[in-house]
């Protein structure tokens, strides 16, 4: 996909909190997105939590972190690693705006990546249920767009939504994740507005990743409606 600017991020060790290898952000990524596009005493939302490195690093720099995660055993873990454990909302990203979370300044998340082809499981229910029929891939793009527009309604108007996903090659076919999630969020003219899309150099990259890209999307100004 075509990108606009590359970050260079130190390689980082694993931290201590983090799931098994390629799940997690590298929480100097985190940190210089968090500096770059979020203020001191911020609420940032991550509607894909994981293993908590946004909200663990939005601790350390002053923002309040505030998140969604599906997997009970997760959330648990994360409540023992933040400073706020009743703002880590166990949780389907689906449902988000249902959840009367606090209006957030900005959005950093991963979201749980597929394959164009050979993935009948759906990423968006913990990979528990198949999709039905053959279409699956799509589908998951569009869940994920309502997803991250459902964020953008959370957001002040103009507040970043930043999006770390991956162009993914397994067993030789290259998925473009990054850039069908850009070109479908792109031109909808709801309440998401692709902004550009940084690369992120510098870490070792798992064998499966080919490009790691950081979409910045912002909430527009009518998105609350
Ligand atoms: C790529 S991981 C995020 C990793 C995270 N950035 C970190 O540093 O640990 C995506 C997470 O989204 C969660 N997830 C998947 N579907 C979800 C849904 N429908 N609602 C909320 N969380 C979901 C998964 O359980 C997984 O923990």
């Amino acid at each position: 996909m075509r990108v606009d600017r590359t970050i260079e991020v130190a390689p980082s060790p694993s931290p201590p909190w983090a799931g098994p290898p390629g799940i997690s952000f590298s929480p100097a990524l985190v940190e210089r997105l968090l500096e770059e596009f979020s203020e001191p005493g911020d609420v940032v939302l991550d509607p894909f939590v994981g293993f908590g490195t946004t909200m663990v690093v939005a601790d350390r720099l002053g923002r309040r972190g505030v998140g969604v995660e599906l997997l009970d055993e997760r959330v648990e873990h994360v409540r023992g690693l933040v400073a706020r454990p009743a703002d880590v909302h166990r949780a389907d990203a689906r449902d988000l705006a249902t959840l009367g979370l606090p209006r957030a300044d900005a959005s950093l998340s991963s979201p749980p990546y597929m394959t164009r082809t050979g993935h009948p499981e759906d990423p968006l229910d913990g990979y528990r249920s198949h999709f039905a029929g053959g279409d699956g891939y799509e589908r998951h793009l569009a869940d994920l767009v309502a997803v991250y527009e459902a964020v953008a309604t959370q957001l002040v108007p103009g507040g970043p939504v930043l999006i770390d996903v991956a162009t993914l090659r397994v067993d030789g076919e290259v998925t473009d994740l990054a850039g069908d999630l850009a070109r479908a969020i792109d031109g909808r003219g709801g309440p998401l507005a692709l902004e550009e899309a940084i690369e992120v150099a510098g870490e070792e990259p798992p064998s499966w990743m080919v490009a790691d890209v950081v979409l910045v999307c912002r909430a527009s100004a009518s998105a609350r409606g």
